[in-house]
């Protein structure tokens, strides 16, 4: 019988073993493309967009072999729904500022890419260095929207997505792995 964290999964995506290797392979490309910058003094922040990135935030940092900053921010989105409430709002923002900087923001997901194209706007006027986004996951919709996401970890199904972070209605985040929830749970 699955345990009661599992039994509303329909299946793995992407294993613990598979983010691990992705994960450490996005920190190996972010430390090549920010060495010379870090090198000439200019702080980089990642910035984790909680609470989904959590768990991405946590690894990736680990995985980035420079001295960096955290920064964490918090938008409201789709709150405990499964569909886009379609507008953003900062809930808190971040701790320090970030002119100067290289900033990298680190999502959990890009599905309608409202999100990220709303943060990339508000930040970007915030005078930083450069500002790039790390997404864990990008999932296969045509976007309104096209944001670019200089690093992706996996490609994803158009389908409600959990685990490693994400949640639905709060819950799920614990899981291991990257899960497909039962239709059932949300429909
Ligand atoms: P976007 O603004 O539509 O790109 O939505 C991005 C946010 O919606 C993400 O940060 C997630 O919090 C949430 N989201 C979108 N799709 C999923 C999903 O499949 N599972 C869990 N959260 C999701
Ligand atoms: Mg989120």
């Amino acid at each position: 019988m699955p345990s009661p964290l599992h039994q509303d999964i329909d299946r793995i995506v992407y294993s613990e073993t598979q983010i691990d290797a992705r994960v450490r392979e996005l920190g190996a490309q972010i430390t090549a493309d920010h060495a010379s910058a870090v090198a000439a003094g200019q702080p980089l922040v990642l910035v984790c967009i909680l609470r989904g990135s959590i768990m991405f935030m946590a690894d990736l940092a680990r995985a980035i072999d420079l001295p960096l900053e955290m920064d964490f921010m918090s938008v409201s989105s789709y709150g405990d729904e499964a569909k886009s409430s379609g507008n953003i709002r900062i809930r808190s923002d971040l701790s320090s500022r970030i002119k100067g900087c290289h900033v990298i923001l680190v999502e959990d997901i890009l599905d309608t890419g409202l999100t990220l194209a709303s943060l990339r706007k508000e930040l970007g006027a915030r005078d930083p260095a450069s500002i790039e986004i790390a997404t864990l996951l990008r999932k296969d919709v045509s976007r309104e929207i096209p944001v670019d996401c200089k690093y992706v970890g996996f490609e994803c199904p158009d389908e409600f997505i959990v685990g490693y972070g994400l949640d639905y209605a709060q819950r799920y985040r614990n899981l291991p792995d990257i899960c497909v929830l039962k239709p059932e749970i949300y429909t």
